[in-house]
């Protein structure tokens, strides 16, 4: 689906503007990542999308639903799958328990669903496999590590059936072999699944190999909007305020420089 920001604001009770008035549209299927520094407004943006911060000003507007507002979030929430840095898991509870946690928006009440129905369960097992843990589904979560509860948290997010990804520093707390794989494993369903995605991510490497767009946050703007391979030094210091250590030459960007098409 489709998901447009409309002169979008957040500035909080105490005061703090974390968006500035902002305006991006996100096409389906694209997998877009968002980058900037810590306290740049990303996980500001990404929770605006998602109703669970109210705009100071502007409006959310999704295709199919209208602008967000206290009618169309159960609709819009029931289609957004969020993945977050701390998983979210119930650690007491199996794997699949928690993946069945992502089947609540779709009844009324948890009433309804206990004892949870053998469809739903087999909705649960189809997620879990595909993430590539089908012989954990009885294992207690805190009995996985860091990368195997992330893949949960991401089959918890695919039963809901979601048509929009946000994704908050899902592979923040992982080593990077772990974050790679994690990031591989949502990119490849979100794009078999036409899913669109909004990913934050303090890693430029995994932005770059990753993202069809990349858009890049300054101070609760948008300071960069563009494909990764116009990503080079002077965005990636207007983006930081400096050059980050893995933002080290790459022979695309010597050969951005050498043609000067590089802003
Ligand atoms: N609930 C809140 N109340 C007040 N200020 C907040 C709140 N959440 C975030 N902020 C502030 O808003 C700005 C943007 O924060 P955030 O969206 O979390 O950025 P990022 O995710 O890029 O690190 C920061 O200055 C942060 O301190
Ligand atoms: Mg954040």
């Amino acid at each position: 689906m489709t998901i447009q920001a409309n002169n979008l604001e957040v500035v909080y009770p105490n005061g703090t503007r974390a968006l500035n008035p902002t305006s991006t549209f996100f096409r389906t299927g694209e997998f877009t990542v968002l980058l900037g520094a810590s306290g740049a407004g990303k996980s500001t943006l990404l929770r605006a999308l998602n109703g669970l911060v109210t705009p100071t000003r502007g409006a959310v507007q999704i295709d199919g639903i209208g602008e967000l507002s206290n009618k169309t979030l159960r609709a819009h929430r029931r289609r957004t799958g969020m993945v977050f840095q701390q998983h979210q898991l119930i650690g007491r509870a199996s794997v699949l328990a928690n993946v069945l946690m992502g089947r609540l928006g779709y009844h009324a009440s948890l009433r309804t669903l206990l004892p949870f129905q053998v469809k739903e369960k087999q909705i649960a097992l189809d997620a879990i496999e595909r993430v590539g843990l089908i012989e954990y589904a009885l294992r207690r979560a805190d009995e996985l590590s860091g990368g195997q509860q992330q893949r949960v948290g991401i089959a918890r997010a695919l039963v809901q059936e979601p048509s929009l990804i946000l994704a908050d520093e899902p592979v923040a707390s992982l080593d990077p072999a772990s974050a790679d794989r994690v990031l591989g494993l949502l990119h490849s369903i979100c794009k078999d699944d036409g899913i669109t995605a909004i990913v934050s991510l303090h890693q430029l490497e995994f932005a770059k190999r990753y993202a069809d767009r990349i858009v890049a946050l300054a101070q609760g703007r948008i300071v960069f909007d563009g494909t990764p391979a116009k990503l080079g030094k002077q965005e990636i210091a207007r983006i930081y305020g400096t050059t980050p250590a893995d933002a080290q030459d790459s022979p695309e960007e010597e050969m951005n420089l050498r043609t000067g098409t590089y802003a």
